[in-house]
């Protein structure tokens, strides 16, 4: 038995791969091209693992997705692999269509074959899981109800799109094909091992450098957040339960501004890091101009993951949030390893 897992040198896919060996010793194929996103030093504890593999490859390249399932032959999919930033997507979008959508089709046309050609127990039990995103939903204004499983597809950044189409793709092979797809829809993930261009690991990566705290906008738009080991037991237990063809929203019941964001991160930070000039680091942050199509709040409601699979967030937000902030000022090799080169770039173009 074995789970292949798309994407799993990213953030929450690594965060998946620690999550499931530490509650078995299920064999995981990791396949991830390792773009900008990709860190195999983020499961360096694996090597050598009898039950690890990691292929290099695309989810665009049809043979090696083919030759992949046809070796290892997986008893479930977890599909993270994408480019997940929509920074990126508004700067150059064509990745996130190539990847996103037909990367994804590419991947779930494939494996629908391969389905097709097990046992009639072992199809029975597939499972593919679609890890996406509550951006398809679009935005919500302050007071209106959080988005539901039936909320209406109103994506707005080419990210989101991208995303909404291959959830789209999904949907349509269980629906047409009876493939045994399952759908997620989670909030904005924070916690060890993410890339310091999202919001909070930048923001802990800048104060520590004393750089300027960049908040777009008016700093008022809403995020909700969920620590990254909730979202992987939530997966797992959506892999354990879930019913093909129903999509899971998956939400920490943690909404806060941007701002509201940034400033929990320097009390922590002028707490157990005080800046040599014993200023908070409160006053690095500053107003940058605002994201193109900025969605102003996400807001996810979870009650049909806890009715019908059980599983409801355990971390609480400010907890979460010391361990992440402690995380990164325990792992400066790691920050220094993702942030050289293409890092440096990126962050000049997006902030000049
Ligand atoms: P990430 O950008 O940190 O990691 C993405 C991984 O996918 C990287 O390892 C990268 O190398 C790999 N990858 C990219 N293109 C690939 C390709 N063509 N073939 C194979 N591998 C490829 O992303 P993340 O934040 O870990 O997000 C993982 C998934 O979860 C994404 O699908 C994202 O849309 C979704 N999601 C993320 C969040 C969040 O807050 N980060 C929230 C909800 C959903
Ligand atoms: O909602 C789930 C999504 O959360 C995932 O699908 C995406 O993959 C993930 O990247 C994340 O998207 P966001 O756009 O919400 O995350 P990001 O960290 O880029 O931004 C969070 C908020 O902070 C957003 O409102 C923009 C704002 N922001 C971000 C950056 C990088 C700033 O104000 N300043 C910044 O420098």
């Amino acid at each position: 038995m074995s789970i292949l897992v798309t994407g799993g040198a990213g953030f929450i896919g690594s965060n998946f791969i620690h999550f499931s060996f530490k509650k078995s010793e299920e064999t995981i194929i990791n396949f991830d091209s390792l773009t900008y996103a990709g860190n195999l030093a983020n499961l360096e504890l694996f090597e050598g693992n009898d039950n690890y593999s990691f292929i290099r490859g695309t989810i665009l390249d049809r043979a090696l997705v083919e030759t992949t399932l046809r070796n290892f032959q997986p008893r479930a999919i977890i599909h993270f692999a994408a480019e997940s930033h929509v920074d990126r997507s508004i700067h150059a979008p064509s990745d996130f269509i190539e990847t996103n959508i037909l990367g994804s089709f590419n991947l779930i046309d494939s494996t629908y074959k391969y389905w097709q050609n097990l046992n009639e127990d072992a199809r029975e039990t597939f499972r593919f899981i679609h890890v996406s995103t509550d951006e398809v939903y679009g935005t919500l204004n302050p007071g209106e109800p959080s988005f539901t499983e039936d909320h209406k597809y109103a994506p707005n950044s080419p990210y989101s799109a991208s995303k909404a189409s291959s959830d789209h793709i999904a949907r349509a092979y269980f629906h047409t094909y009876q493939f045994p797809s399952i759908i997620t829809n989670c909030s904005n993930n924070y916690g060890p091992y993410q890339f310091p261009e999202k919001l909070i690991p930048l923001i802990i990566h800048n104060a520590l450098s004393e750089k300027l705290l960049p908040i777009y906008g008016d700093g008022q738009q809403v995020r909700d957040w969920l620590f990254v080991e909730d979202h992987c037991a939530a997966i797992s237990a959506v892999l354990k339960k879930g019913i093909p063809g129903q999509t899971y929203n998956i939400g920490g019941q943690n909404e806060y501004t941007n701002l509201a964001i940034a400033q929990m991160i320097c009390s922590n930070l002028d707490k157990i890091k005080p800046r040599k000039n014993h200023k908070s680091y409160q006053d690095l942050i500053t107003f940058v101009d605002d994201r193109p199509g900025h969605d102003r709040r996400y807001a996810i409601d979870n009650s049909k993951i806890e009715r019908e699979i059980g599983w409801a967030p355990k971390e609480n937000f400010e907890s979460g949030l010391q361990q992440t902030i402690e995380w990164y000022l325990n792992h400066k090799n790691w920050v220094e390893s993702v942030t050289s080169g293409a890092y440096q770039n990126w962050i000049e173009n997006q902030y000049k």
